[in-house]
């Protein structure tokens, strides 16, 4: 755990402080994100965690331990950092630059080699293509997968990262965190993790710190920033559509209705039209015999029909997978045009639905609480 306690940093020099009377804490194993604009004191509080800065006043603890009772190198060697501007060796391969801090604390050769392997493939980069290569001959995306690996190498419990994945393109940077996220659910090491990317804050963090002017002004989960922004600046900071980002926080499992009604081919439409009635729904989703999606019928079109619901049935247009978040069930609702999906798992079993007039009612729920 990191905890810091009232830390200010004044620069020598400097009339305002960069970093003003932050208090705030990181618990073991969880992303922390320093969220604010350019200059708001988020790289100045990172760099006071390892005394690259030393804090002008204040106290931060390790699991603890003063950070001032330790020597700064002795320190530092539990702490990865992933510097802003990625800062690879130019003149040292993939494999070097891996190693660098393994190579330092005295690592034998074979296992600090093994490790850079290891690390490689975990980042889905294939070792014999990569780790004889150059930064230069890397992509953007590439050299910031490496900066990262640099920083876990020798394990520490925490790292710090600033800016990681700031230098990439939108499409490559949405799979590197997928990949980072999937990392971090093996390692759970303790993370302070600098953004200016509201998006990036949502995704990344199990908190976000929000800072103006060196001034911690919230610090909350991203569900409760987005949902309850402690005043007009955060509000203004995470957007108007912080809304619809609320919605990549829910799975689909969250918001459905469970149990579901449901029909079989070999039912009839009678029966369909008496079970609509019953819930009050105005169609009905039709599942073969182990449970699986076949499609739905209409309550309009059961009402006083004769025959078999497996002669009648109609395709679903979509359906929603239970793990997926329900910004992209609801832009599938939107894109097929309906107002209810439903719900299915990985085997297709059906599980449950939402309507949009339910997400509605949750988020609002929310607001309200
Ligand atoms: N070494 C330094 N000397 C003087 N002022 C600095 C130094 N480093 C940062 N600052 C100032 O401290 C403030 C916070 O900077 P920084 O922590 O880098 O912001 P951020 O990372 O949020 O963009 C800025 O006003 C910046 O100009
Ligand atoms: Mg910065």
């Amino acid at each position: 755990m990191i905890r810091l306690e009232q830390v200010s940093k004044v620069f020598h020099g400097s009339a305002e402080a960069a970093v003003d009377h932050v208090t705030m804490e990181v618990p073991k194993g969880e992303i922390c994100v320093l969220l604010g604009p350019s200059g708001c004191g988020k790289t100045t509080t990172l760099k006071m965690v390892n005394r690259l800065i030393e804090p002008s006043s204040g106290t931060i603890t390790i699991d603890g331990r003063d950070t001032k009772s330790v020597d700064a190198v002795e320190l530092r060697r539990g702490i990865g950092y992933v510097i802003q501007q990625i800062g690879l060796f130019p003149n040292k391969t993939v494999e070097e630059n891996i190693c660098v801090v393994p190579d330092m604390l005295g690592w034998d050769r074979a296992k600090s080699r093994a490790r850079a392997a290891e690390l490689l493939e975990m980042a889905a980069l294939k070792p014999e293509a990569f780790l004889k290569r150059y930064p230069k001959e890397l992509s953007g995306g590439q050299q910031q997968r490496i900066g990262v690996l640099r920083a876990i190498a020798a394990d520490p419990p925490i790292l710090l990262m600033d800016e990681p994945f700031g230098a990439i393109d939108p499409i490559n940077r949405e799979a590197i965190q997928d990949e980072f996220l999937k990392m971090q659910a093996r390692l759970r090491k303790t993370i302070m993790f600098v953004s200016h990317d509201i998006d990036e804050a949502v995704k990344m963090g199990d908190r976000i710190a929000i800072f103006r002017a060196g001034r911690l002004v919230q610090y909350d989960t991203p569900d409760n920033i987005l949902a309850h922004p402690g005043d007009g600046f955060v509000a203004d900071f995470v957007g108007n559509d912080r809304t619809l980002k609320r919605l990549r926080l829910i799975r689909v499992a969250e918001a459905m209705m469970p149990d579901p009604p449901r029909v079989t081919p070999d039912d009839t439409l009678a029966t369909a039209a008496a079970r609509m009635e019953e819930y009050g729904h105005s169609a009905i989703v039709v599942v073969g015999p182990r449970g699986r999606v076949r499609g739905f019928v209409d309550a309009k079109q059961a009402r006083g029909s004769r025959g078999l619901v497996g002669e009648n049935f109609e395709p679903l247009p979509a359906t929603a997978d239970i793990d997926e978040d329900l910004r992209s069930a609801v832009s599938t609702m939107f894109r097929h045009d309906v107002t209810w999906i439903a719900c299915v798992d990985g085997d297709g079993l059906y599980k449950g639905y939402i309507t949009q007039r339910g997400i509605t009612h949750l988020l609002g729920a929310t607001y309200r609480a």
